[in-house]
């Protein structure tokens, strides 16, 4: 069992979480001033978006230089501090690998821009003549998952006219993985923060990292999943090798791999490979018993029985919990080719049914095997900022997409820590405006406004986190959970060891049976022993040898175990 199997792990938008230097975005610093706060949640990881050396075109996803830290952020020094502070606060920390691009001011870009098709310097990377008569056509009908071809040409330079691979904007160049110096250089990107202590790596984009060997039109047309530019087979030997590295560090990963099925996720997920990868699966789904439990199902059979899943319900790529749950659920099942489009749907919501079933979520979330992710400002209960003005905008989807997709900066909006201030005490009260403004809204939700109130999203956070410990312990991390047949699709059940988790996604309360214990812990109100609508409880064990949790014939007709 590695440590990561049963972690807490809280994940840091560092842009968005604290800033020390009232430049208006978020850094080290003010993140190492807010680490009591990490504490008294009581997660026991951060993992921070990354913080490397980058244009910000991306906000980090670009880097130009992957051993050092961004002037916005710090610098290695305040890297080291913030590190050191954390370790004897006894939090480990993930930093964020990103493997498949750089930026184009990264040195070997620059290098490649300036030097001659055929180059050593471009074969670092992908560069292709155009197509069409006089090459101004892309090398292939490959799209950027940002919109438009995945192929820009060069303009400028000694050598103008080939066309370079862009998965994503066209300030990331792919690299081409099949080169030994990238190769080399990740070996070398890993060993430097594992050497400084870092605890592992979140893996950006990673089936990404190699392409078609013949860079091949995909048949497919657009919109369906391009098989010819994601998860081929050579990537898993770049794991592999970097499972021995890790291994070197007692050093953990945990992929982003959006793959259209289960059987093509398991092998990264494998620890011989990264370990873990998240569980979009249980993200996408709607409110809705019969989809979360058949999610659990995939993502527990996907991860087998010598690794733990990565459960996560929001981060910075999707619209946040309270704005989706509280949104028309949709049921159809979430489109293979595009499974974030479920989570960033958009349409009115209903904050506080959201809210409520948000709360109901996170103790699901809590409760399951494996290791469990929360993205900042969930544990406020934020919602997505779906009104910023248009000005205000900087993701590379919104303006990829000519301002007809909104893109991702509703969810990172910065934090809320007090009630007033110019930036809701995000930066010191004499700084710059925080990067992206901040709803009048989230002065109610602010950090200090929760921190005492026994019903706020945060003191529920903080209760379940605590309560995980005992109730769903450690051990059985990497154990699979046994359904409880409730007799109500929409009323979901599990034991696990000896505490019993159950949520009820319909519009009926569940009169929980005697026989499952006492509760420990319910995100909505229980009255006269029973759970209403939208909430989730956990109950306490029954002594060793008895019968597990037989259901009352009051609370539904069948007894059965799964
Ligand atoms: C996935 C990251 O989560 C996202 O924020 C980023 O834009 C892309 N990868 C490209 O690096």
């Amino acid at each position: 069992m590695q440590w990561s199997d049963d972690a807490v792990v809280y994940q840091i938008y560092l842009r968005s979480f604290a800033d020390a230097d009232g430049d208006g975005i978020g850094d080290l610093a003010g993140l190492r001033s807010r680490l009591g706060y990490l504490r008294s949640l009581g997660v026991d990881a951060l993992w921070l978006n990354p913080c490397f050396r980058s244009p910000q075109v991306d906000h980090g996803y670009d880097v130009s230089d992957y051993f050092t830290i961004d002037p916005a952020y710090g610098d290695l020094a305040a890297f080291d501090a913030l590190l050191a502070t954390a370790h004897e606060q006894g939090l480990r920390v993930l930093l964020d690998l990103v493997p498949n691009h750089c930026s184009t001011q990264h040195p070997w870009f620059l290098e490649a821009a300036a030097a001659p098709p055929g180059s050593p310097e471009r074969a670092r990377f992908h560069f292709r003549p155009g197509r069409g008569p006089a090459g101004d056509e892309p090398p292939n009908n490959w799209q950027s998952v940002f919109g438009g071809p995945a192929w820009t040409r060069l303009v400028d330079g000694p050598y103008p006219g080939d066309w370079y691979l862009h998965a994503f904007d066209p300030a990331q160049p792919d690299f081409n993985w099949a080169n030994p110096e990238v190769e080399a250089l990740f070996d070398d990107v890993l060993r430097f923060w594992f050497a400084r202590g870092v605890d592992g790596f979140r893996v950006d984009v990673a089936h990404g990292l190699h392409k078609h060997p013949d860079l091949a039109d995909w048949p497919g047309g657009e919109g369906t999943h391009n098989a010819h530019m994601w998860n081929q087979a050579p990537v898993h030997d770049v794991y592999r090798r970097w499972r021995k590295i890790a291994d070197e560090y007692d050093a953990a990963f945990v992929g982003e791999v959006w793959v259209p099925s289960a059987q093509e996720l398991a092998p990264y997920q494998s620890p011989d490979e990264l370990g873990q990868v998240f569980s979009f699966d249980l993200l996408v789904q709607p409110w809705h018993g019969p989809s979360l439990r058949e999610a659990i199902d995939r993502t527990q059979a996907m991860v087998g029985a010598d690794s733990a899943a990565a459960w996560v319900l929001a981060n910075h790529d999707v619209h946040r919990a309270v704005t989706r749950y509280g949104q028309e659920q949709v049921l159809d099942a979430p489109d293979a080719t595009d499974m974030i489009a479920a989570a960033r749907r958009e349409g009115p919501a209903d904050l506080e049914l959201g809210t409520r079933r948000a709360r109901a979520a996170v103790m699901l979330l809590l409760a399951l095997p494996g290791a469990a992710y929360l993205y900042q400002g969930e544990e406020l209960g934020l919602p997505e900022v779906l009104d910023l003005p248009d000005g205000a905008r900087q993701d590379p989807i919104w303006l990829r997409s000519g301002g007809t997709e909104l893109g991702r900066d509703g969810c990172r909006v910065p934090m809320p820590w007090t009630p007033d201030g110019p930036t809701l005490g995000f930066s010191p009260d004499d700084s710059r405006p925080a990067w992206l403004p901040q709803p009048a809204t989230f002065a109610a939700l602010a950090v200090s406004n929760q921190d005492a109130d026994p019903r706020s999203m945060l003191t529920l956070y903080r209760r379940a986190v605590a309560a995980r410990r005992t109730a769903f312990p450690a051990s059985e991390a990497t154990r699979p959970l046994h359904w409880i047949d409730t007799g109500d699709e929409h009323v979901v059940a599990f034991r696990r060891g000896s505490a019993t988790c159950v949520v009820t996604t319909g519009t009926t309360s569940f009169p929980l049976p005697p026989a499952w214990g006492d509760v420990l812990l319910a995100s909505g109100p229980v009255a006269d022993g029973t759970l209403p609508p939208d909430a989730c409880a956990w109950l306490s064990a029954v002594p060793d040898g008895e019968a597990p949790h037989p259901l009352t014939p009051a609370a539904a007709g069948t007894t059965k175990e799964s």
